[in-house]
């Protein structure tokens, strides 16, 4: 191995926040905190943007546990780590080191940014701390907890996000000269959701990605292989609706991506094998609907299959799947869009209605109609319709 690339590889190490700092430290310490999951060629843009104006002793990356404003990750601490050292190896933080900080991991809580700068200040008290974020996070950091106590300990080093403000700044800020495009994790995992790719993540990220699974990156390829041709082009273009109207309403566009894709993973196993399959779960009316419209049981196989086959353990994707043929009272706003992406995919009939532009405001009006439109449609059929459905129009009417 020549010595250039053993270099390259000592890089980047994992340090434990149990590990004393550095007291007689002088210079600067970047400390770049974020889900990473997973780290895209913005973050390496971002900081060695940084590194380079800075010039820092030491970047310190810390893959957040949970993020106050955010569901559970994707993908494990120890998956996310590896994927940004990958990232960042190719990276050189001048005289200084690159390490990635298990200190939101170890606490297993949610951890505040005025509680990652306190740490950092105990160990490393004679040194300038640099807290990197996107513009994206700045216009809300008024609501951090302590941002005062922040401002005091730490400098905000800003990466303005195109379409993400950063124009007013206050003391204490310190803005990156670039501006840089929008790309965040959300997006990229919606790419790989729907195209198992993405170009906005390293190489060896995106490697790492598909030995390992993750974000569902093979979904497509078992669904192409266990449904019909048409049911595929059906959930696909239902995942891709549902992303844009989860945006459209400031959700999570891959989440919502994720729950469309496999709404009706189940939906072209024989009648059988979709009763064998929730025969374990506990559902209301079981009987009436194994009696009446099997095929209704569809919804809480493919729940199965999202959890057994995908590894999916987000609740709220999996309810979103198992509550979109049976629908109840009690919808989250994930069971919704995706009960509206099934019924509105363009190449549905019903795909035909045009739903116009979706915010937030006209929701849950759109919500109702398509309920109001979908109990037509059984009507129409002659199908048995579930009380909890009835109750749920009812109540929406
Ligand atoms: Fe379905
Ligand atoms: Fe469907």
């Amino acid at each position: 191995m020549s010595s250039a690339k053993r270099k390259s590889e000592r890089a980047v190490t994992t340090i434990s926040s149990d590990v004393s700092g550095d007291r007689n430290c002088r210079g600067a310490i970047i400390l770049y905190g974020g889900s990473f999951d997973p780290p895209h060629l913005q973050h390496v843009s971002i900081l060695k943007d940084a590194v380079r104006e800075i010039k820092p002793e030491k970047v310190f990356i810390l893959p957040s546990w949970k993020s106050p404003f955010k569901r559970a990750h994707w993908a494990s601490f120890d998956q996310r780590r590896k994927m940004i050292e990958i990232a960042v190896k190719s990276l050189k933080p001048g005289k200084g080191e690159i390490a990635i900080s298990d200190f939101e991991f170890k606490r297993k809580r949610t951890t505040y940014t005025c509680e990652v700068i306190r740490h950092f200040r105990r160990k490393y008290s004679g040194c300038a701390i640099y807290f990197l974020i996107g513009s994206d996070c700045y216009g809300d950091f008024r609501k951090w907890k302590n941002y005062r106590e922040i401002m005091k300990h730490a400098v905000l080093l800003v990466a303005r996000r195109r379409g993400f403000g950063g124009k007013n700044s206050e003391a204490g800020t310190l803005f990156l000269r670039r501006t840089f495009r929008g790309t965040s994790s959300t997006e990229v995992r919606k790419e790989i959701i729907l195209s198992s790719t993405s170009s906005k993540v390293p190489h060896g990220v995106l490697a790492y990605i598909r030995k390992n699974n993750l974000y569902l990156c093979s979904a497509c390829s078992w669904l192409r292989k266990n449904m019909s041709r048409a049911r595929f082009a059906h959930s696909f273009k239902a995942a891709k609706l549902a992303a844009k109207i989860g945006a459209e309403i400031g959700m999570d566009s891959s989440q919502a991506a994720a729950a469309a894709l496999l709404h009706d993973a189940a939906r072209d196993l024989p009648v059988r094998r979709i009763v064998s399959l929730t025969a374990p779960l506990r559902i209301p009316l079981k009987k009436e609907i194994i009696r009446r419209e099997p095929l209704l049981l569809h919804s809480y196989a493919s729940a199965v299959i999202a959890e057994k086959r995908f590894g999916i353990r987000d609740r709220e994707i999996l309810d979103a799947i198992r509550y979109h043929s049976a629908v109840s009272t009690g919808m989250r706003l994930l069971d919704k869009v995706v009960f509206i992406a099934d019924f509105y995919e363009p190449g549905r009939k019903t795909g035909k209605i045009k739903i116009g532009r979706v915010n937030k405001s006209n929701f849950n009006n759109l919500f109702a109609r398509t309920l109001k439109r979908k109990i037509e449609y059984f009507k129409r059929r002659g199908m048995w319709i579930h009380p909890e459905t009835v109750k749920l129009w009812k109540e929406n009417m």
